[in-house]
């Protein structure tokens, strides 16, 4: 599939008009179950750091892990609109170097665009990596890439220089050329001023009603991800709990003998399994 088909710039006309909704994902059939449910676009987000490699926090997740996600989603999801999550430092540390991997991202991860974090900081890296052309999603807000600085996974936005600051990073990323921006963990109120100040969607992930879209991890949609539980998530399945009782049944029919079955198994001739028993001649 061509990857001008489908293009992130088509997701500024929704503004206004319908929620704008979106899933993370980073492998082929999680890719493939969010094409079949319609999401608008898929992240392949740098939270795989944590539910696909068991790190503790996203600093740790390499260029290259994240490009195999890409990949997989890629093929599972070949008719939805695909963003990989430009890992820590892969963009911070100059813009030809954020460029070279940003066309990563598109080149081998086959996406349509990329994802980085940070306000007004990022703006001259989003606007080189816009400029050759490739699409950018910026994220503010809580930003777990920034995490250090920030004191943890905590609420922003709540002190009147926070919310200043946001709100002049939207309208910077905005200027800077990005097509939205996601904004994460900030009070619903100040999200809704942020959306209606910028011309591109916001997608809200903790902040609220107003934003123009939303967008969820994918474990945390379908309850894999137990680990840690976030008051701004909703869980629609218990997936780590239903996952576990079908392999605990599947031990159990392997320890009673009761799987596999004659169902299960392949039959062969009498003839030849007389043969066979008789001793065959090589
Ligand atoms: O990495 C990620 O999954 C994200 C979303 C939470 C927005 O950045």
């Amino acid at each position: 599939m061509s990857l001008f088909k489908l293009s992130p710039y088509s997701l500024i006309e929704k503004k206004g008009k319908e929620p704008i909704v979106a899933i993370t994902s980073y492998d082929y059939i999680s890719a493939k179950l969010a094409e079949e449910a319609g999401f608008d676009f898929i992240l392949i987000g740098d939270s795989a750091s944590m539910v696909m490699l068991g790190h503790k926090d996203t600093y740790s997740i390499r260029m290259e892990e994240m490009l195999l996600f890409c990949k997989a989603v890629s093929k599972g999801a070949p008719n939805t609109i695909r963003i990989g999550d430009m890992p820590f430092l892969s963009y911070q540390v100059s813009k030809e170097n954020a460029i070279l991997n940003a066309g990563r991202f598109v080149k081998e991860g086959r996406c349509h665009g990329v994802k980085v974090e940070g306000g007004e900081e990022v703006a001259e890296i989003v606007s080189a990596i816009v400029k050759v052309g490739i699409p950018v999603l910026a994220h503010i807000g809580l930003t777990p890439q920034r995490s250090m600085e920030l004191g943890g996974l905590k609420v922003q936005g709540k002190t009147i220089d926070e919310a200043q600051k946001l709100l002049k990073d939207a309208i910077v990323l905005q200027e800077a050329g990005a097509f939205g921006i996601i904004i994460e963990c900030v009070p619903a109120e100040l999200a809704k001023i942020i959306t209606e100040k910028v011309n591109i969607p916001t997608i809200g992930i903790g902040a609220g009603p107003y934003t123009d879209g939303q967008i969820l991890v994918f474990h945390d949609v379908v309850g894999l991800y137990p680990e840690i539980r976030l008051k701004f998530v909703k869980t629609y399945f218990n997936g780590y709990e239903a996952f576990k009782k079908a392999l605990k049944e599947y031990i159990k029919d392997c320890k009673n003998r009761s799987f596999p079955s004659e169902k299960e198994s392949f039959k062969i001739s009498k003839d030849v399994l007389k043969q066979i028993k008789n001793g065959v001649k090589c």
